[in-house]
């Protein structure tokens, strides 16, 4: 099967010489979530950033459903089928939960896009705000606006960093249950999370990276129980400390 999202090899940073990407390595199956996982600065959203064009790789290789996009300029990715929700901006604050759809959905071709209706069918608490002006959402809502918003263009593979920062552990639980909905209807995730426990429960795989390569990988359930997890978390502690 071809992998619906293959990293391989990526070297890549925010400045030449100085490189946060050290061959790092991951995959995403078709029907799957996988999670992201390792400590604070890691390099999970420089990996996620590379894919979406918004960091440069310097070597290895992104491709999407066997397509090769490495390097391909951010505002290519919606049309290529890459959905990406950033963990910070991801929506526009002042317009209304109904403009920011329609925004996302003038992006791309209109075979492409998905009906607002149906988003609005996935996400009901969005439907019954669609006047409101996003930056008064909940923290909850405004995560679940900013994954339809990736949505509306039909993607093949929606990548999100961090969705549930801030969010209350009741709120984590209802903005995962809309992700798992989101794999069954045929969207396969890479989530990177700092809220491990939640995230391994929530996944099929798990990637744990640590600076800027897979150290471990494999199913969520096994993952979750092997002691060497706690240890990477704690080793790049102590290294740090
Ligand atoms: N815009 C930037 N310019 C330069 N260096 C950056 C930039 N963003 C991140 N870095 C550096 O890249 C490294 C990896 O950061 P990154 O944000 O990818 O880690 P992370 O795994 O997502 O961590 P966290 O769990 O804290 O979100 C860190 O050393 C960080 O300081
Ligand atoms: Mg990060």
């Amino acid at each position: 099967m071809t992998p619906a999202l293959e990293f391989s090899g990526i070297e890549g940073g925010y400045e030449p010489g100085l490189p946060i990407l050290r061959g790092a390595g991951a995959r995403v199956m078709p029907g799957e979530i996988v999670t992201l996982l390792g400590p604070n600065g890691a390099g999970k959203s420089t990996l996620v950033k590379a894919a979406a064009g918004l960091v440069p790789v310097w070597a290895g290789r992104v491709t999407l459903g066997g397509r090769d996009i490495t390097g391909m300029p951010a505002h290519r990715m919606v049309h290529e089928g890459l959905g990406f929700v950033p963990q910070t901006e991801n929506v526009f604050a002042n317009l209304s939960v109904l403009d920011n759809l329609k925004l996302a959905a003038a992006l791309v071709a209109k075979r492409r896009r998905r009906e607002l209706a149906e988003m609005f069918a996935l996400f009901p608490d969005l439907d019954r705000q669609r006047g409101l002006a996003a930056g008064r959402l909940s923290g909850g809502q405004r995560q679940m606006l900013a994954v339809a918003r990736a949505l509306v263009a039909s993607p093949s593979v929606l990548m999100l960093d961090e969705p549930s920062a801030g969010l209350s552990p009741k709120l984590v639980g209802v903005v995962f249950d809309r992700l798992r909905a989101v794999r069954d209807a045929g969207v396969p995730i890479l989530l990177v999370e700092q809220n491990v426990k939640a995230a391994l429960a929530l996944a099929d795989r798990a990637v744990v990276l640590v600076e800027g390569r897979e150290r471990l990988e494999g199913a969520a359930r096994e993952v979750a129980a092997d002691p060497r997890l706690k240890a990477l978390y704690f080793g790049a502690h102590e290294e740090a400390a």
